[in-house]
């Protein structure tokens, strides 16, 4: 068993299909997770688990990896272990991350209204993708993503996997972006679309397993001296971007409102 609890989750998967509808069972999400270098046992650990939970969720893997014995399990609980709460408390700091998704989530939401009647050889298509890329550039990358990557991400290990797979989904969607630009250069209507709904799909993933996941797994991590350090650095970047911040929440309240569509939180 102990080489499977050293196996990346994607893997696992691929070898025995079952255990992805087992962790789907236990909200764990790792068959939509587009990386999944996470091991076994980190993934166990980082959901939160009650003991009880980890135990039986175990039980079930093992018994699908050995279906003719019976596996002592030589994984013990973690020790941050603790019942799963109704609702995620954040601390300040990651607070704020996750009111920083809410406003992300707001443009994804509109994503498919963009794209519906878009035809990128109309200027005023062109500029309503412009203004879109502007957003995700100044607001979902050089603030909001630059936050976790400059500054709380510097806070663990960054060999851990559970960091490296953020990081990587973020070089993901900066290839979106990248392609949506390249493809309004070339008028290629069809390529704009596609990537702005990889975008979309990658951004809307990603934000669910940093909100239930990986904060709060972090924020059973860190010290109170870290939390008040981030609470202090993420204040200095939110006076920095103040300007970026009330041009691009005005961006997303004309988009909702040209479009007549209801916010999503
Ligand atoms: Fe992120
Ligand atoms: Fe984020």
């Amino acid at each position: 068993m102990e080489k499977y609890l050293n196996k990346g989750i994607k893997a696992v998967i691929t070898e025995f299909p079952a255990i992805g509808a087992i962790l789907d069972g236990y909200n764990i999400g790792c068959t939509l997770c587009g990386v999944g270098t996470c091991l076994l046992k980190d993934i166990v650990q980082v959901h939160n688990l009650s003991p009880e939970d980890e135990h039986s969720l175990m039980a079930r893997i093992s018994s699908v990896i050995y279906p003719d014995r019976e596996v002592e399990m030589s994984f013990t609980p973690s020790v941050n272990a603790a019942p799963k709460p109704r609702s995620i408390t954040y601390s300040p700091p990651m607070q704020g991350l996750v009111d920083e998704h809410t406003v992300i989530k707001r443009v994804l939401a509109m994503i498919p209204v963009i794209i519906e009647t878009l035809d990128v050889s109309r200027y005023d298509d062109r500029r309503l993708v412009l203004d879109t890329v502007d957003f995700i550039r100044s607001y979902a990358d050089k603030y909001h993503h630059a936050k976790e990557e400059e500054i709380l991400f510097k806070e663990f290990d960054p060999n851990l996997e559970m960091v490296k797979v953020f990081n990587e989904d973020h070089m993901i969607g900066r290839g979106h972006v990248k392609a949506i630009l390249e493809g309004l250069e070339k008028n290629d209507n069809q390529s704009v679309k596609e990537h702005l709904i990889g975008y979309r799909e990658l951004l809307t993933g990603h934000i669910k397993r940093e909100d239930e996941v990986l904060y709060p797994w972090m924020d059973r991590n860190l010290s109170i001296t870290q939390v008040g350090s981030l609470s202090a650095m993420f204040t200095d970047v939110d006076r920095q971007f103040m300007d970026v911040r009330e041009k691009q929440e005005a961006f997303v309240n004309r988009l909702e409102e040209t479009n007549k569509f209801e916010e999503v939180r």
